[in-house]
C-alpha cells in the first residue's frame, strides 16, 4: 500500500470528544442542551438503521434527542404540521427529516417547512441556495459534504486550483460536495451517469470524490498517482465468508486503488463515521445559534 489512510472513524471520535465537552460546557454556563429531534416516516429499514444510529449518538455526547416515527401513508399536511410543532419547541435545536419520504409526499415542501436556524441537513432550500451562490453562506452544511471536507482536510489538501473530481450529482451528496469545493477554489467537474470517458476525467483529478453508489467502480487506472480520494460509496457485495453473507464495499476499487492515490479513505470507517459526527456539530451550532439570539 503506497497511499496513507485517511481514518474517517479516528477523526469522527476526536470530533465527538470535543463536542461532548461544548455540550457540557453549554449546560453548564447557560443551562442549555443541545436537541436534535427525527423526523422518520415509514419503515424503510436502512432509514430506520440510520435514524437509530443518529440517536445512540446524540446519547453519547449529551445531546437530547427526540425520535417521531410517522406512519408511511402519512399526509402532507400530517408532517408540515409536525416539522412546525418542532419549529417552535424550544427544546429542538436541530430538525432532521429523514431521507427518501415516500413517494406521495412533496419532499420539497417538506423541507421547506423546517425553520432555517435549526436546518442542520442544510436541505432548506435557501441554504442549498446559499451553498451555490458567491460570497453567501449557508447556516448549515449538509452532513456527508461537510465530513469529506473535513477528511480531505486532514489529508493535507490544496483546494486553490486543485482539479477536483466529483462522481454522483445526488443533492444530499454529490452537488453539495461540489459547491463546497468550488467555494474553496477548486476547479470541479462533476460527473454522472451520463458522463463520457468517465476514466479520462478522474485521471486529471488532484481531488477524487465518489459518491454513485456503484460498488469498487474507481478502478487504479482512473486514479493520478498521489491523489486523495475520498469514498462516500457504501455497497453491500455477497461474501460467503462474512457472517451476514455479504461485506460493505464502497464506489473505489479500494484494493487497487490505494497502490496509486497519495491519501484514501477506506469503507467502512472513512465517511460514514464523520456524517453522523458532522450532524452532531450542526446541532450543537443550532444550539448556540439560540443562545446568540437570546443574548
Ligand atoms: N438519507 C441519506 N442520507 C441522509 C442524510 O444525510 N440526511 C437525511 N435527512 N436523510 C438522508
Amino acid at each position: 500500500m503506497t497511499a496513507r489512510l485517511i481514518d474517517g472513524a479516528a477523526v469522527a471520535a476526536r470530533l465527538r470528544k470535543e463536542i461532548a465537552e461544548q455540550v457540557a460546557q453549554m449546560e453548564a454556563a447557560y443551562g442549555i442542551h443541545p436537541g436534535l429531534a427525527t423526523v422518520l416516516v415509514g419503515e424503510n429499514p436502512a432509514s430506520q438503521t440510520y435514524v437509530r444510529m443518529k440517536h445512540k449518538a446524540c446519547q453519547e455526547v449529551g445531546i437530547e434527542s427526540f425520535a417521531h416515527n410517522l406512519p408511511t401513508d402519512a399526509s402532507q399536511a400530517e408532517v408540515e404540521g409536525l416539522v412546525h410543532e418542532l419549529n417552535a419547541d424550544p427544546h429542538v435545536h436541530g430538525i432532521l427529516v429523514q431521507l427518501p419520504l415516500p413517494k406521495h409526499l412533496d419532499e420539497e415542501a417538506v423541507l421547506s417547512a423546517i425553520s432555517l436556524h435549526k436546518d442542520v441537513d442544510g436541505f432548506h432550500p435557501l441554504n442549498m441556495g446559499r451553498l451555490a451562490m458567491r460570497g453567501r453562506d449557508p447556516l448549515f452544511v449538509p452532513c456527508t459534504p461537510y465530513g469529506v471536507m473535513v477528511l480531505l482536510e486532514e489529508a493535507g489538501a490544496t483546494f486553490e486550483g486543485a482539479n477536483a473530481v466529483v462522481l454522483g450529482r445526488s443533492n444530499i451528496v454529490g452537488k453539495p460536495a461540489a459547491l463546497l469545493l468550488m467555494k474553496r477554489d477548486a476547479t470541479v467537474t462533476l460527473c454522472h451517469s451520463r458522463t463520457r470517458d468517465l476514466p479520462a476525467i478522474c485521471r486529471q483529478a488532484d481531488i477524487l470524490v465518489a459518491a454513485v453508489g456503484r460498488a469498487q467502480m474507481v478502478k487504479a487506472d482512473w486514479v493520478k498517482p498521489g491523489a486523495i480520494v475520498i469514498d462516500v460509496g457504501t455497497n453491500q457485495i455477497d461474501d460467503p465468508t462474512a457472517k451476514r453473507g455479504y461485506r460493505l464495499v464502497g464506489d473505489v476499487d479500494f484494493d487497487e486503488v490505494k497502490e496509486v492515490a497519495g491519501a484514501i479513505t477506506p469503507v467502512p470507517g472513512g465517511v460514514g463515521p464523520m456524517t453522523i459526527a458532522m450532524l452532531l456539530k450542526n446541532t450543537l451550532r443550532g444550539a448556540e445559534m439560540t443562545i446568540a439570539e437570546h443574548a
